[in-house]
């Protein structure tokens, strides 16, 4: 998993380059490099470390040309050295790549080239493409058809980019890895994310499996892999550059957590009527889920945790739901045909396990939805149908208004599914759409009064974390450990508050602080599995709208406006992404990176 970008137009290519390769960062924080053409040879900076350390190295030189590419990588072949760092080329410099996903087949080829006399620098994968691509150029054939025949030859995942010495054209394409085009005039941006160009166009083109594309600064051409010319929509995304930079916070994260009143109210937006109390969808027409007996949600990470949240909610309408692990899909899934719905909730629409599973439900005949943030994405394109989350550009690796979106349309979601397959739904939507209407200005609340930084400065450096809750306060302590443990780094785990008893309460001690979260159904059971923690000497906090019983056993409230049960774990969720992001800020994280993390996972 790694970001690409790409130039070609009239002026100096290096800005756009180290440009895209900061908005393209949360893909990727290792190595970063980037190669421009001036006419007189290519010319490279790369290096293990982050772009602005990429930035730093180059002040005071000056890497001239108007044709260029740039990579930001997230280590799957290969350490993070400067060797390994992207763009690579062939033995003479005469072809430079830029690569995201995996070469299956990089072992047989780079014996190949190795007899030929090719030597090879790095232990990537990537590396065998340039060195292929200037195979079929000693041989005579020109850039185009050398990275033709070049990319025929690949087994694997891709989006590539390369460019030849002395050829202005930029060649690209892309199977199972993300690319689009931007378009700006007579400048042309390529990338793996629409924020990369951001601030020079929001004009642009979604490129598809199996296409190649060719940028030059007279034109594009994309073609299949015959050469027969394809179309592709050209289209214009509403994000604003200003809607993916920092702002005035310090960290990505923070800023999310915080556009969340304005994220949900953009997930909600004419998918609900409060006064009739009705969902109503911009997709997913009823006939869709008409034959469908089961439904099943598959994810990884967080959007596992919206996927179980998802599953409760369906359940309690009446619909058989379940939610599981996208990469335990192949091994652990539950009976699949055609009469059940698989969601593939994903927040990127580029996970590569999610998008797996997905494939793997439409073999076994299955109808197919994909809940994601991303128009274009792989699973937006390669689902039956498409609910768009509409959280905006999330850049921080950690998720977090997009959990809360994603939460939402599959609550709304499961009320239009269970009406449609068995003629009625349990929830009561009326109610349930009442508090929709209400989440923007309740989270703009709770973020105004939230204590989740003395709650983090109180418990900083505690022996470990644990986060219990029950229904759908289960998925919401799940998510609260997974987010801690992500940035701080801080032994963190969630489980079911009933389970605690039954092993977990053995770890339980005055140094581990057990956070218990309250959504209003069956409170009274998990204030008591709360009171067998704090019977060990353990720390409460209550996470659960003030005047609640919890609060008086509790040493540490967070507090959550009342609202409806199913809504109520979205916004404790808030406040355990605040409780973790002070908690990370207080150990000096790299909060919007946190190691060993990227934002998108295109490898299985
Ligand atoms: C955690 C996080 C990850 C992602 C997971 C799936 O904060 O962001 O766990 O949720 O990698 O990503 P998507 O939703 O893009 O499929």
């Amino acid at each position: 998993m790694c970001g690409i970008i790409g130039h070609v137009g009239d002026g100096e290519a290096i800005e756009p380059l180290l440009t895209g390769l900061e908005n393209l960062e949360y893909r990727g924080y290792d190595s970063a490099g980037v190669a421009v053409q001036n006419g007189t040879g290519i010319e490279i900076a790369k290096r293990s470390g982050t772009v602005d350390e990429l930035v730093e190295s180059l002040e005071g030189t000056h890497l001239g040309g108007s044709l260029g590419i740039g990579h930001t990588r997230w280590s799957t072949h290969g350490p993070p050295t400067d060797e390994n760092a992207h763009p690579h080329t062939d033995s003479t410099a005469d072809v430079a790549v830029v690569h995201n996903g995996i070469i299956e087949n990089y072992g047989a080829l780079k014996e190949r080239l190795q007899e030929e006399g090719h030597e090879f620098t790095s232990d990537t994968d990537t590396e065998v493409v340039p060195h292929l691509i200037q195979y079929y150029v000693d041989r005579g054939y020109d850039g185009e058809t050398a990275f033709r025949n070049a990319i025929e030859e690949l087994a694997g995942s891709y989006a590539i980019a390369a460019m030849c010495d002395g050829d202005d054209r930029l060649y690209a394409a892309r199977d199972g890895s993300p690319l689009v085009v931007g378009i700006d005039g007579d400048d042309y941006y390529l990338a793996s994310d629409v924020p990369a160009f951001l601030e020079y166009t929001d004009d642009l083109i979604y490129i598809e499996d199996g296409d190649v594309v060719v940028l030059e600064p007279d034109g594009i051409s994309i073609t299949d892999a015959d050469g027969a010319p394809v179309r592709r929509r050209r289209e214009t995304v509403d994000w604003d550059a200003e809607e993916t930079g920092k702002g005035e916070f310090d960290h990505y994260m923070l800023k999310e957590i915080t556009e969340q009143p304005t994220s949900i109210a953009q997930t909600i937006e004419g998918r609900y009527d409060p006064r009739r109390g009705s969902v109503s969808f911009d997709a997913c027409e009823p006939e869709t889920f008409a034959d469908i007996d089961r439904v099943v949600l598959a994810a990884c990470g967080t959007s596992y945790h919206a996927a179980l949240y998802g599953a409760i909610v369906l359940r309690r309408a009446g619909v058989d739901a379940d939610a599981i692990l996208a990469n335990e899909f192949g091994v652990s899934a539950p009976p699949i045909d055609d009469r059940t719905l698989v969601v593939a909730v994903t927040q990127s629409g580029e996970t590569a396990d999610t998008l797996g599973a997905l494939r793997a439900a439409s073999r076994a005949g299955a109808t197919t939805l994909a809940v994601t943030n991303v128009i274009g994405s792989s699973a937006a394109r390669e689902a039956d149908e498409q609910l768009f989350i509409r959280a905006g550009p999330e850049i921080g690796v950690a998720a977090t208004k997009t959990f809360s979106s994603q939460a939402i349309v599959l609550t709304l979601l499961a009320d239009r599914i269970a009406t449609a397959s068995t003629g009625s739904s349990s929830l009561p939507i009326d109610d349930i759409c009442a508090d929709v209407d209400r989440l923007p200005s309740l989270v703009e609340t709770l973020l105004n009064g939230s204590a989740a930084e003395s709650v983090a400065r109180r418990y900083r450096g505690e022996r470990a974390f644990f986060f219990i809750g029950r229904g759908l306060g289960y998925p919401v302590a799940l998510e609260g450990a997974l987010k801690f443990k992500e940035i701080t780094y801080e032994h963190a785990e969630g489980f079911a508050a009933g389970e605690l008893k039954h092993g977990p309460l053995a770890l339980v001690t005055p140094e581990t602080p057990v956070v218990a979260i309250f959504t209003g159904t069956e409170d009274e059971k998990t204030l008591k599995n709360a009171e067998e923690a704090a019977t060990r000497g353990a720390p409460i906090v209550a996470v659960c709208p003030g005047g609640h019983d919890a609060v008086s056993l509790a040493d540490a409230h967070l507090s959550i406006p009342d609202v409806h049960p199913m809504l109520s774990g979205l916004l404790a969720t808030v406040q355990l992404q605040l409780v973790s992001y002070h908690a990370a800020n207080l150990l000096d994280r790299e909060i919007d990176k946190p190691r060993n993390l990227a934002k998108s996972v295109t490898v299985e």
